[in-house]
């Protein structure tokens, strides 16, 4: 497979001649080693994008959007080889890592019929003097820097929209999880996707290999995914150049379990909301708030279900949570669970890193956990569940919103009009209201405070990598 950088539809080595090994997170050994651009290469790909988008612009949408269905095709029909590619280098359970192929696809097949859904208007002016036309034509170039944790659908929620819209791309890939991203733009090639439009290049020094991408005046746009720290910095050198961005950032969702829910179903939307793709989401419940009526039973019950995780490599089928992806991970996760004991948590179950070879942690349940713990401010990241009992609606929802993230908050109640009414008092861009799931490339993903910028997925995603144009006319 195509392990070079990718311009302008070739495999090239970077022109420093720099490498980067890639690690299976299971084992700790290295199983790829892929050539590394210079931030010269950087700039060269934004050069090549812009190129091949003055013609991808003009391409009929049909055109670009069958490319699109192609892509989805294609993806679905390699799941398996994708997925493979995900866990050796994600360390991923296989089966997360199908469900994730099967998601990345259905980005697009959704910006398929998107593509050739978007919509201008006409209108006359309230003065009658003119008509006021309204069109979005596409910003230009992308630069996308993508994140680790999903390797294939972080992508593809970024890419298609943007090759929907009549972009060209440069995307900066995770030095963790390269391997998928090299793929992906192998099958675009195969289902026709124009040459320069797509180009994939990795970087030993992110921060130079960023600023020589963005001072390119061909860069029109930027789209991140990753932490609110790393956004931050990207964000104050895109207001150098006034780049239009989409920022999806932290998270530190709150799961609300009121006294009335159904305890089985609140333990399995927490095992999803938790554990999901090993636990490293930013969607990921991160501080349990539970009705003291049901908390010991709650706990219990969680505590069962965590303690029924099969952790382990995530090539074996029967495995439930595969690894971390590397030690700094193990030691974050660790000082948090430390630091909350100390503080007077009871660990009910795990509470520990287990023993290598490669990174992995226990699956951990913390009972008592108190609200002002540095667990409940930062994002875990991992498969511990901290548990915070409340007993007035007014003060958790108080404590559920003392956060700068607002990405995802989940709440269960056998009352659906209190479900929603305290789902409208959540400050997050989405709410899991009885369910530990919400992700679908038909609905807007993305948060609100610190969370991010923008959103991904739904009718608005393809829209944010458009400009607005408006026309003044008299005929
Ligand atoms: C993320 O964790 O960054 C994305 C999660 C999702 O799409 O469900």
């Amino acid at each position: 497979m195509n392990t070079g950088i990718f311009i302008n539809g070739k495999s090239e080595e970077g022109s420093a001649g720099d490498r980067i090994d890639v690690f299976n997170p299971a084992t700790g050994d290295v199983i790829e080693n892929i050539a590394a651009g210079t931030p010269a290469d950087a700039s060269r790909a934004v050069d090549v994008a812009a190129a091949a988008q003055a013609g991808w612009a003009q391409t009929a949408p049909r055109v670009r959007s069958e490319i699109l269905r192609s892509a989805f095709e294609i993806m679905i029909e390699k799941r398996e080889e994708l997925a493979q590619l995900i866990t050796a280098e994600h360390g991923k359970p296989i089966a997360d890592a199908r469900g994730e192929i099967t998601y990345a696809a259905e980005f697009f097949r959704w910006n398929a019929e998107e593509t050739v859904r978007i919509h201008g208007s006409i209108s006359r002016a309230p003065g009658g003097d003119k008509n006021i036309i309204v069109r979005h034509p596409p910003v230009g170039v992308v630069v996308m820097v993508t994140p680790w944790n999903f390797p294939a659908a972080m992508i593809t929620r970024k890419l298609a929209p943007a090759l929907g819209a009549g972009n060209g791309v440069v995307i900066k890939p995770p030095r963790e999880t390269p391997l998928t991203a090299l793929h992906i733009a192998e099958l675009l090639q195969e289902v026709g996707l124009p040459d320069g439009l797509l180009n994939i290049v990795a970087a030993k020094s992110s921060g130079d290999w960023f600023d020589a991408a963005v001072e390119n005046k061909a860069t029109r746009m930027v789209s991140f995914t990753g932490s609110t720290e790393v956004g931050q910095v990207l964000l104050r050198r895109c207001a150098d150049r006034v780049l239009k961005t989409v920022m999806e950032l932290g998270g530190n969702a709150p799961f609300v379990v009121f006294n009335d829910a159904d305890i089985p179903s609140a333990v399995e939307g927490a095992m999803t909301a938790k554990m999901r793709h090993s636990a490293e989401t930013c969607t990921a419940a991160n501080r349990f708030y539970v009705e003291s009526g049901i908390a010991p039973e709650f706990t219990e019950a969680l505590a069962a279900a965590m303690g029924d995780i099969k952790v382990g490599a995530g090539t074996d089928e029967s495995v439930t949570c595969g690894p971390m992806i590397n030690p700094g991970a193990i030691s974050d996760i660790d000082a948090l669970v430390k630091s909350a004991v100390d503080a007077g948590a009871n660990t009910v179950i795990g509470g520990n890193a287990l023993d290598g070879p490669g990174f992995f942690y226990e699956p951990t349940v913390l009972s008592n956990v108190d609200h002002s713990s540095p667990i409940c401010s930062a994002e875990i990241f991992g498969p511990v569940a901290p548990i915070i009992t409340f007993d007035d609606t007014d003060t958790m929802i108080a404590q559920a919103n003392d956060t700068e993230m607002g990405l995802m908050g989940y709440v269960f109640t056998g009352d659906l009009a209190r479900g929603l009414s305290v789902s409208e008092r959540i400050e997050a861009g989405m709410i899991g209201l009885n369910r530990g799931a919400v992700s679908d490339p038909a609905a807007p993903f993305g948060g609100m405070k610190q969370s991010g910028l923008g959103r991904e997925g739904a009718g608005e995603g393809i829209y944010e990598f458009c400009e607005t144009q408006y026309i003044a006319a008299s005929w």
